[in-house]
């Protein structure tokens, strides 16, 4: 048997369920094919008959088929369609309004099919009459006028664009009912397909489908009002970023475009949310961290100190919000650890190496784009020579000042500089380490230090051992001090002064 296809202008009218089809197969087989039941082709596909068809390949029964074109030709194959499956159903509005649209949607489908085919055929047949009328003209001289274009399917659509009014009659149900399947047929394929299969009613769909869409646009509103929520708490994450890189609370307003009052009340509320000690806390004036946890600026600058030591001033000296200013910025400890402890912090260094790192030699004085005043000013200079051409060449390089005389010049002048802009009740606290010279002797550098502190009218508030780990010595020092009755190095000293 060949097989044919199901015609475009039929594609979604709705085919019978499995057991109807076998039922239907089993009475082909037993009464056979019955005559005026044939199979209807059209372009050589089916156009009416399609469960019969089905049915018959079931039953092993050879189906008659007619020609549409040759029984039919007063009506169009699609009104020839409709016609023929209204009368095999009982629709109700719902449905005849479904099957409607589909025929309606399959039609228009395959005339545009047909009027691309056409319109290739008609410019094959132009080529080929131009190709015809050169050789003649060639011949004759004489002119040959193209075939103008005409389709047929043009003619075939009559109006191609109905009104929904004249679509509803003609599928015979009211305009509201064509309203509510035209809208379910765009937006809600399942309750179309209830409708058509009978399940439900026009109306019920369209009230389900109306229920569905309030929930969506709450959803969409509500899901709309998590989002607006979740930029504003990244804004508030921004401005409290900015605020902690000493920005201003105007500056910040300006920035993100949100207003003074809400930036102030957003600080207001970071400042005072609770917060922990730090894991590194110390309750005794020996601190020993072992080595730097690593997990604030960068570990590989020399003389990086360790992050812990920059925890444990801040829990004991400062506030959430309070400036921290550090002109030995370095790798950037300070400012990792004062940021995340929620302090403000303003950096600087002779040659930054990160671009939250100002530029400034400390000793040209106070930076003009600083806060004017800190809450802690931490100094963290080269310990005298003990990195000599580690750090940028300058010639206010503390690290490369061979004569302590200059070294402790430029650390008087360090002391002066920042007690001038130290907030009545903060701190200044500075750290260093003796240098053990060549020949064994050592130069007490915080005890020298200490005296330009007192003299800046600063009063010690604490001195901290901050111990080095042993693996600071190699085991040659360590032979070298065993046999010249000396001692190693193992600590730092950090002393916080206050003002007078
Ligand atoms: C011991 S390191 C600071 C390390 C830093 N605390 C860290 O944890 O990474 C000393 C720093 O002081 C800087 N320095 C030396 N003389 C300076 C000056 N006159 N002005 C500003 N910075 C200076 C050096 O460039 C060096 O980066």
């Amino acid at each position: 048997m060949n097989e044919h296809e199901d015609h475009e202008i039929t594609t979604g009218l709705p085919l019978m369920e499995k057991e109807d089809l076998q039922e239907l197969a089993d009475q082909i087989l037993s009464q056979g094919f019955q005559k005026g039941k044939e199979i209807v082709l059209f372009e050589g596909k089916i156009l009416d008959g399609r469960n019969r068809y089905r049915a018959c390949k079931i039953a092993k029964v050879k189906p008659r088929f007619v020609k549409f074109e040759k029984g039919h030709l007063k009506e169009n194959p699609w009104d020839f369609v409709w016609r023929e499956n209204l009368s095999r159903f009982h629709a109700n509005e719902g449905q005849r309004c479904a099957m409607r649209i589909l025929l309606e949607e399959g039609t228009a489908k395959w005339l545009v099919q047909r009027q691309a085919e056409e319109e290739e055929a008609e410019r094959k047949a132009n080529e080929a009459r131009s190709k015809y009328a050169k050789g003649r003209r060639r011949k004759k001289g004489g002119k040959f006028k193209k075939k103008a274009s005409r389709s047929s399917t043009g003619t075939a659509t009559g109006d191609r664009n109905p009104s929904r009014a004249a679509r509803a009659k003609r599928a015979g149900v009211s305009p509201a009912i064509q309203a509510k399947m035209d809208v379910l047929k765009l937006n809600a394929p399942d309750l179309f397909e209830a409708v058509l299969q009978g399940k439900m009613t026009a109306a019920r769909a369209y009230r389900e489908w109306r229920k569905r869409e309030r929930k969506r646009k709450l959803d969409e509103a509500r899901q709309g009002a998590a989002k607006r929520e979740q930029e504003k708490a990244q804004t508030q994450v921004v401005a409290w970023d900015l605020w902690l890189d000493c920005h201003s609370e105007q500056e910040i307003a300006e920035r993100l475009g949100v207003g003074l009052d809400t930036v102030n009340v957003w600080i207001a509320l970071e400042k005072s949310a609770p917060r922990t000690p730090p894991d590194s806390q110390q309750h005794f004036d020996v601190w020993n961290f072992g080595p730097s946890s690593g997990d604030a600026g960068d570990t590989d600058y020399f003389g990086h100190m360790p992050p812990q030591v920059v925890e444990n001033l801040l829990w004991l000296f400062t506030e959430p919000g309070q400036i921290i200013f550090d002109p030995f910025a370095g790798g950037g400890t300070t400012y990792d650890v004062a940021k995340r402890m929620g302090r403000r912090v303003w950096t600087s260094d002779l040659a930054p190496t990160a671009t939250f790192i100002h530029e400034h030699d400390i000793l040209s004085g106070w930076p003009a784009a600083a806060p004017p005043e800190a809450n802690l000013i931490l100094l963290d200079p080269p310990y005298f020579i003990q990195a000599r051409g580690r750090y940028c060449k300058h010639k206010s390089q503390m690290g490369d000042m061979a004569e302590l005389s200059a070294f402790m010049e430029a650390w008087g002048r360090v002391v002066q500089v920042c007690r001038e802009h130290l907030s009545t009740q903060g701190h200044l606290a500075f750290i260093i380490s003796p240098t053990q010279m060549k020949d064994g002797t050592v130069i007490d550098h915080a005890f020298q230090m200490a005296q330009d502190c007192v003299k800046a009218k600063l009063v010690e508030v604490r001195r901290v051992i901050v111990t080095y780990n042993t693996q600071q010595a190699t085991g040659q020092q360590v032979e070298w001090a065993r046999a010249h009755r000396k001692l190693l190095k193992l600590y730092r000293d950090l002393i916080v002064w206050a003002n007078e």
